[in-house]
C-alpha cells in the first residue's frame, strides 16, 4: 500500500535524474536550501572519487509547487548531470551518435556487469553501469529531503552516525584506515546506524507479512547499492531474553521502557521509542588495483575495467539510507493518518 509514492529516473551520465512524488499533502512548506544540503551531505566523506569535485548537485523543483508550498499535486524533482557536457554523444538518444567511446565488455565483480548484461540481453557493459551505478541515490536524496520535510512537520526527525570503516570501530581511526586502503589501491567498506525520533505509536502492523515496517523498512535499507546487511536494534545474537527485551516500568504515571534494544519496533508495529537502524555496506568493488576478471567479447582472462571510483562511501550511504528511512515513515504516516492538507495531517495526529 503506498501513499507516498514516486518512480525515479535517468542514467549516471545522461542529462539529468528526476522523481516524480505523488501523496504530498497540500501546503507543506518546501524549503529548497534544505534539499540542495542534503544532496551537499549525500556528496561529502572522506573517501569519495573525483565526480564528487565535478557534480555539486541542486534541485530544481518543476511541478507541486507554487510559492515555496506544496499543491498537492505531484512534485516533480530534477538533478541535472554536470558531467553530461562531456557526455553528450556518449549518452545521446539519438541512434545518428552511436559511439563506442566509453563501452567496455570486462565485467566488474561486484557490480552488476554480469547479470545485467544477460538479463538485458546488452553486449556493452556501458548499458549496465549507467542504471545500475549508485548515482540514482541522489534524486533519492532529494525524495527523501521532502519526506522529511512532511517528518519535520510532525516533529519527527531523524540522523545518521558511521560507526566502523573497516576493522576502525572508532571515527579518531576512520581516515587513517581510508588512506591506507587508499595507498593499495584498494577499497572499504563499514557499518552505520540511522536514528529517528519521536516516532508515534502505531506506524505499520502485525496482521500481515507485508505490513511490517521492520519488512518494509529492512527492503528499503538492503536494496541500497552496497548495502549488505539490515539490523533493527540491537544485533540479539548470543543474548539471553533478559538481556535484550526492554523492560516496562510506570514513571511520572507513563508507561515508559527501561531500554531499547528493539530499536523502536516490536511485532511490525512502532513503539513509540526512536527507531534504530544500522547496516553495513560491502567494500566498493571498483578499484584502482584491478580483481581478476573476464572480456566478455574476446572471452580472454582480463583485469576488471576501472572507472574514476570512490575508495570509501559509508558516510554517503548512511545519508541514503536516512532518506529511504524518511520514505517509508512518511508513507506509514499518511496510511495511518491520510490527509489532503498538512493542516488536515496536524489535527489527525
Ligand atoms: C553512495 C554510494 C556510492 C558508491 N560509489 C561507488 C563507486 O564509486 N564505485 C563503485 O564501484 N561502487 C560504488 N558504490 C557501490 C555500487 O553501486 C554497488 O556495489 C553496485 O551497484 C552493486 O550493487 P550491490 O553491491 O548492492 O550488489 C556506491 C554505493 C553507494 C551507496
Amino acid at each position: 500500500m503506498e501513499k507516498f509514492r514516486f518512480l525515479t529516473s535517468g542514467e549516471s551520465h545522461g542529462k539529468c535524474l528526476t522523481a516524480i512524488i505523488e501523496g504530498i499533502p497540500a501546503g507543506l512548506d518546501i524549503d529548497i536550501d534544505f534539499i540542495n544540503n542534503e544532496l551537499k551531505r549525500r556528496q561529502q566523506g572522506y573517501g569519495r572519487g573525483d565526480r564528487m569535485k565535478i557534480e555539486s548537485d541542486t534541485v530544481e523543483i518543476v511541478s507541486g509547487v507554487r510559492f515555496g508550498k506544496t499543491l498537492g499535486s505531484p512534485v516533480t524533482l530534477v538533478i541535472r548531470n554536470r558531467d553530461f557536457e562531456n557526455w553528450q554523444k556518449i549518452m545521446s538518444a539519438s541512434p545518428d551518435d552511436k559511439t563506442d567511446d566509453k563501452s567496455f565488455s570486462i565485467y566488474r565483480p561486484g557490480h552488476a556487469d554480469y547479470a545485467g548484461s544477460i538479463k538485458y540481453n546488452q553486449k556493452d557493459l556501458r548499458n549496465i553501469l549507467e542504471r545500475s551505478s549508485a548515482r540514482k541515490t541522489a534524486i533519492e536524496v532529494a525524495v527523501g529531503a521532502v519526506a522529511k520535510l512532511l517528518l519535520k512537520v510532525l516533529g519527527i526527525t531523524g540522523t545518521s552516525e558511521v560507526t566502523q570503516i573497516g576493522t576502525a570501530c572508532c571515527p579518531d581511526k576512520f581516515h587513517q584506515e581510508i588512506d591506507l586502503v587508499k595507498e593499495k589501491g584498494d577499497s572499504v567498506g563499514g557499518k552505520f546506524v540511522v536514528v529517528y525520533k519521536n516516532i508515534p505509536v502505531g506506524l505499520g502492523s502485525y496482521v500481515h507479512w507485508d505490513r511490517g515496517i521492520d519488512g518494509r523498512l529492512a527492503q528499503a535499507v538492503m536494496s541500497i547499492p552496497a548495502v549488505k546487511t539490515v539490523e533493527i536494534g540491537d544485533n540479539p545474537l548470543g543474548l539471553c531474553g533478559s538481556q535484550y527485551h526492554d523492560e516496562f516500568e510506570i514513571k511520572d504515571g507513563e508507561v515508559c521502557r527501561k531500554s531499547n534494544h528493539a530499536g523502536g519496533i516490536e511485532g511490525g508495529i512502532t513503539n513509540g521509542q526512536d527507531l534504530v537502524i544500522s547496516a553495513v555496506m560491502k567494500p566498493i568493488p571498483t578499484m584502482i588495483s584491478p580483481l581478476n576478471s573476464v572480456d566478455s567479447q574476446t572471452g580472454e582472462n582480463a583485469q576488471a575495467h576501472y572507472e574514476r571510483s570512490d575508495v570509501c562511501a559509508v558516510e554517503s550511504c548512511a545519508v541514503v539510507a536516512e532518506a529511504r528511512v524518511a520514505w517509508i515513515l512518511a508513507n506509514e504516516i499518511l496510511l495511518k493518518y491520510g490527509a489532503d492538507s498538512v493542516e488536515e495531517l496536524k489535527n489527525r495526529i
